[in-house]
């Protein structure tokens, strides 16, 4: 159980509060690369609160500013890209991807005016598919090269959700609660097995959960009874290796972002540069109807078809509220992991608040891939059909893209 206070601390994202400046010590996915075209070439992005444009601009150079121009506040969504960078639809204000302002062109000839006005701009890199940006104080840190994103010897695909209607925490939390596994997730489709006992489902099979720390998270460590490991990474703080990488970006204090990554090994051992890579993409159509309603005044598809398991997570997440009452839980032994994460959380909190780097920033720009084991989780077999979107199952359904304004995509984020 957690005190009001505390609860604030871990789930308000935006500048200045305790996890929004932890969260700024890390890179975080924002979008998927391919959806910025030549045709299409600025996204609104929200992300841990703030609301940005992202843009290419002409010269192929991706920047990540304010959504409202400095000179009245119109979006620069509706920008115009350039060579130099994009101007404002309204008056013509032109910035570059640092931010600077570089032209306003009703001004006056010779007014170096221009020359005071700047926007918040944060840095991109592309990695693996995705965008992913940095708020934190300079000098940005490594774009951590975990192996799902940065091995060359295969290629990636990303699946992307509907948007969570819930804060970040619910999904971090849910890295670190093994249990769930065993009850939750008991009746798929795809499982060979039906528990005896519906209220138990697969505790049985479990002789230990145990967790330990690693350079860059917690690992979750299931023992089965017949002598079976699973080990899945939380990639602190807000990333979950199971046979895929799961990645969620804090939208605002009420809305999550959640992509997976799988990575498949080329069959012919090309290499695949994973700074350019355009893996194929899929998206997730909504687990409720309304698809932007909230719990209790929306029904959730328990039983979603392009993915159960991946269903009843979120289902389990948004039902708790757009902010868990923590205050209110009532924790016990078997959320020994849950309890780690928060202590963990509050830990890295205070060395940011002393101006130190929190676990798993990494300052080596060519560090080497970082092994999460995950050819070992291949090896393993499971009593529960391995709950990733890893390959796409048959069923799994594709949204065509012109349908997703319907869908709810057209959201912030
Ligand atoms: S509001 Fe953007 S240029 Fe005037
Ligand atoms: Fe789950």
């Amino acid at each position: 159980m957690l005190t009001k206070e505390q609860n604030e601390q871990l789930t308000q994202v935006g500048a200045g509060t305790p996890v929004g400046e932890l969260l700024r010590r890390y890179w975080h996915p924002i979008a998927i690369a391919q959806e910025l075209t030549p045709d299409r070439p600025t996204k609104f992005i929200r992300a841990l609160g703030e609301d940005l444009v992202l843009f290419r601009d002409k010269s192929d150079r991706v920047g990540l500013i304010q959504d409202h121009c400095a000179h009245r506040g119109a979006s620069l969504l509706y920008g115009r890209v350039e060579e130099r960078g994009i101007a404002c639809a309204y008056h013509g204000w032109l910035y570059d991807t640092s931010g600077s302002c570089l032209e306003c062109p009703a001004e006056p000839a010779g007014s170096m005016f221009h020359l005071t006005v700047k926007v918040r701009a944060y840095p991109v890199q592309r990695f693996a598919g995705l965008y992913w940006m940095y708020m934190g104080p300079a000098p940005a840190p490594a774009l951590p090269k975990y192996d799902v994103l940065a091995r060359p010897d295969g290629r990636r695909q990303i699946t992307v959700f509907p948007n969570l209607d819930c804060n970040w925490f619910a999904a971090a939390e849910n890295a670190v609660d093994p249990w769930h596994l065993q009850i939750l997730h008991q009746d798929q489709p795809r499982s060979t097995r039906r528990p005896v006992n519906t209220t138990r489902g697969y505790v049985a099979d479990i002789e230990e959960q145990d967790f330990y720390l690693t350079s860059y998270g917690i690992m979750k460590k299931r023992v089965y009874k017949d002598g079976r490991i699973e080990e899945h990474p939380m990639i602190f703080p807000t990333h979950l290796r199971t046979g895929s990488l799961w990645l969620r970006t804090p939208i605002d204090d009420t809305h999550t972002w959640q992509v997976t990554v799988a990575f498949r090994r080329s069959d012919d051992g090309s290499l695949v540069d994973p700074t350019d890579e355009e893996p194929e993409v899929s998206y997730l159509a909504p687990v409720k109807e309304p698809a932007d309603g909230l719990h209790p005044f929306t029904r959730f598809n328990f039983y979603a078809p392009w993915g159960q398991i991946l269903t009843q997570d979120m289902v389990m997440w948004e039902t708790q509220g757009l902010i868990s009452n923590r205050p209110e839980e009532r924790l016990a032994a078997s959320d020994k992991g849950v309890v780690l994460l928060r202590e963990l959380m509050f830990q890295e909190i205070e060395k940011v608040q002393r101006g130190l780097d929190p676990l798993g920033v990494i300052r080596d720009q060519n560090h080497a891939i970082i092994d999460t084991n995950l050819d070992n989780e291949r090896g393993r077999a499971s009593g529960i059909a391995t709950p990733t979107v890893e390959w796409r199952a048959p069923g799994l359904e594709h949204v065509p893209a012109e349908q997703l304004a319907s869908l709810g995509y057209n959201r912030p984020g």
